[in-house]
């Protein structure tokens, strides 16, 4: 935090700057060994705890990477960010906030207790009952159907074909009976139409695909780019449907960290277990990090202090 904070206004430095940056942030970070590797996924405690990538992405289509930003992982919650924006862009802004939601339960990613706190309904679409009952709404008449709507969906926001980690997902799968539980609850309450087991195997198979920070980089900037990717021109999503999703990740993208999220750094980002973190600049682009060790929240302790770092001295602080 001692880099002076940039005012926001204008676009991103010239690319030299913001090249140097991105290495500056990772040098920066890459000796802090704080936090922990997610263990509840028997796939993911193997991570390389070592491992630290990050890229910028601009929406003039241009990337600055730095450390591992090649190295692939498994995308897992921040598939959550990507699959709603496609399901808006199907059925509409109003549909999937009355059966989705998009307020904050202020409470853990994976709790049971807010989905019956709150009468079955899910709340917001980065939590895991809104993600399932979200995942649950993708175009297709059979789980195959929608499970290639969801990995042709990301892979545009990527501009390449992303692929399933078989190991991860397989491990999940042994591993995800609360996932399975919050699913029957929601088909208890009727907020899923469809066979409970069959959301929660296509939901466990989009947190599985495999990205890197570089994609997660041009993933937000499509998003900061009003659904254009920058890199390969394809509109993927409408402008309307990246506000909606900007701002659900704003208000819960950093789980119950959200609010202290934003106060400082003022991004919408989404965070997943496996370490990744894309963080937002609307109208500029993104910043996506890889970084497997995370803070008691679920999120990667060197991706939020390098984004914190890149946030200011890019200028990128929305407010
Ligand atoms: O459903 C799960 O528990 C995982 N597939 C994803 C959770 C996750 O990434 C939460 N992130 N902080």
């Amino acid at each position: 935090n001692d880099v002076a904070q940039q005012v926001s206004t204008g676009a991103m430095p010239g690319w030299d700057r913001v090249e140097a940056l991105a290495v500056q942030a990772h040098a920066r970070y890459a000796s802090n060994a704080d936090g922990h590797v997610a263990d509840y996924i028997p796939g993911l405690a193997a991570a390389d705890p070592e491992l630290f990538g990050l890229a910028v992405g601009e929406i003039d289509g241009s990337v600055h990477g730095a450390g591992a930003c090649e190295t692939l992982f498994s995308i897992q919650s921040i598939s959550k960010a990507f699959v709603y924006a496609m399901v808006c862009d199907a059925v509409g802004h109003g549909v999937i906030k009355d059966r989705v939601g998009v307020n904050n339960t202020g409470l853990s990613f994976n709790s049971v207790i807010a989905v019956e706190l709150n009468n079955g309904h899910p709340m917001n679409p980065m939590v895991n009952a809104g993600a399932i009952a979200t995942t649950a709404l993708v175009p297709g008449a059979t789980p195959a159907e929608q499970w290639e709507v969801i990995r042709t969906g990301l892979s545009r926001f990527a501009g390449r074909q992303l692929e399933l980690d078989g190991e991860i997902y397989h491990s999940e799968m042994r591993t995800n009976q609360r996932n399975r539980a919050i699913a029957q609850l929601l088909e208890s309450y009727g907020r899923i139409d469809i066979d409970p087991s069959d959301a929660v195997d296509t939901y466990t198979r989009q947190c599985s695909l495999r990205v890197s920070a570089r994609d997660l980089a041009v993933m937000g900037a499509t998003l900061a780019d009003g659904g254009v990717n920058p890199v390969t021109g394809e509109r993927v999503v409408s402008d309307q449907v990246c506000r909606d999703t900007l701002a659900v990740l704003a208000s819960t993208g950093m789980y119950e960290r959200s609010g202290e999220w934003l106060f400082e750094i003022g991004l919408p980002a989404k965070s997943g277990v496996s370490g990744g973190i894309v963080a937002i600049a609307p109208g500029k682009g993104a910043i996506g990090t890889f970084s497997p060790l995370l803070d008691s929240a679920g999120n990667s302790v060197r991706g939020q202090l390098a984004t914190a770092y890149l946030s200011r001295a890019l200028g990128l602080n929305i407010f």
